[in-house]
């Protein structure tokens, strides 16, 4: 069953973007193992590429509070299309998700989401298991 809290977090997280140059607004929440829920957007930067994606911001305030887990991610970009992440994004999530099913919530609107797992958005991800071998 969907976590109606993340989805509504991740729509309320989107009202914060700080997104002068592209006016694209994107919101992003993450559940982590310590069952709460840490949100994010997009901040935008006059460097274009030292702007942080929403899915970053949020990932990096839940790992900043002590978490290492992502046990599910939601987030919304345009409310008229499924905003998929971008590859940067999907290779951070793939750092810390619980596992290769750890669900991806990609919502256009309250009513409208995508369900899909980490394998489904990055399969043969890149991870330190790699480095092990
Ligand atoms: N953006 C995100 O926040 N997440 C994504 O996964 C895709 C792109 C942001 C970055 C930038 O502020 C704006 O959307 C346009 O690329």
């Amino acid at each position: 069953m969907i976590n109606k809290e993340l989805i509504l977090k991740a729509i309320e997280a989107r009202e914060n973007a700080y997104c002068p140059y592209s006016n694209f607004k994107v919101g992003a929440a993450v559940l982590f193992e310590d069952d709460k829920i840490y949100t994010g957007c997009n901040i935008e930067n006059a460097s274009f590429g030292a702007t942080n994606c929403a899915e970053r911001t949020a990932i990096f305030n839940g790992i900043s509070h002590g978490n290492r887990l992502i046990k599910a991610i939601a987030l919304i970009g345009d409310p008229n299309a499924f905003t998929y992440p971008c590859g940067i994004c999907r290779q951070v999530i793939s750092e810390f998700a619980e596992s290769k099913d750890t669900k991806i919530y990609i919502i256009k609107n309250e009513n409208e989401i995508l369900e899909k797992t980490l394998e489904e958005i990055m399969p043969g991800t890149f991870t330190k298991e790699d480095l092990d071998k």
